[in-house]
């Protein structure tokens, strides 16, 4: 089973390049299933209804969030009907929304589990043991297991990868939007990556223009962040997964250029 995970999508660039990007990866490579972080869909704030259908009709069939799951007031009903959006599982109890989610795919089931983090970020429940609980709850219900981790603290991340080494297919790190090099496989086997990076546009400060984050960095005044235009990128990770095992046999990084195309 090819598992495609998409970086933190920005803005309407970021869609833009997912949506193309997507389209074309679905014949070329064959890819079975399509998931990614969509908390900076909105204009880098959050995710709408009207855009969760967008990124579904261009070819997602899952999405995760992050801190900016409330950014957009109308998201919290909409998560109670939409089952193929995750939050972060140990957001705390009776918060709207699911935790994990399950998608059926001509290969098998695929079981999607979204986590944030805790250090250098607001205060949540114990990610580490919101993982074990949601595993004892659901694990039988795929063979295919992706654990999304978005957090800002490499370590953090790496604990999350090497806690869940071997009960999981693959543990992707998401939020810090700047892809890292150590994508492989984990000692019992889980495909892991600290972050797999984003969906929008490089030529910025994480999708934002350069210009007003500079000047909130220099005068320390509020700014309104832009998101910028310039070298759009979709990056990520294609993950090869045994979809009889649920054994992940290989994790690979991808920068795809929309220049040109
Ligand atoms: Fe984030
Ligand atoms: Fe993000």
């Amino acid at each position: 089973m090819k598992i495609l995970f998409v970086g933190d999508i920005v803005g309407s660039p970021g869609r833009t390049a997912f949506a193309r990007t997507v389209t074309r990866w679905r014949q070329e490579q064959k890819v079975d299933v399509v998931i990614a972080n969509a908390e900076n869909a909105a204009g880098g704030r959050g995710l709408t209804p009207a855009l969760a259908e967008e990124l579904f009709n261009a070819g997602a069939d899952a999405l995760t969030l992050g801190d900016h799951t409330w950014d957009q007031k109308e998201l919290a009903p909409y998560l109670e009907q939409e089952p193929r959006i995750v939050r972060p599982a140990n957001f705390p109890p009776g918060c709207p929304g699911r935790g994990h989610t399950v998608v059926e795919t001509p290969k098998g089931a695929v079981l999607v589990i979204n986590l944030i983090g805790r250090v250098f970020m607001p205060a949540q429940d114990c990610p580490l043991r919101t993982a074990d609980a949601v595993l004892k709850e659901a694990a039988a219900r795929a063979r295919i297991i992706l654990v999304d981790i978005h957090a800002e603290a490499t370590s953090e991340k790496i604990v999350t990868g090497r806690h869940l080494d071997g009960r999981v297919t693959a543990v992707v790190g998401t939020h810090t939007h700047v892809q890292t090099a150590d994508d492989g496989l984990l000692p019992k086997g889980t495909a892991y990556i600290t972050d797999v990076g984003m969906t929008g546009p490089k030529d910025s400060v994480l999708g934002r223009a350069l210009e007003p984050v500079l000047r909130k960095f220099l005068t320390g005044m509020p700014t309104k962040f832009d998101i910028a235009t310039d070298d759009v990128r979709l990056e990520g990770v294609l993950i090869e997964a045994d979809a009889k095992t649920g054994r992940a046999r290989r994790i690979q990084r991808v920068c795809e250029s929309l220049d040109g195309k």
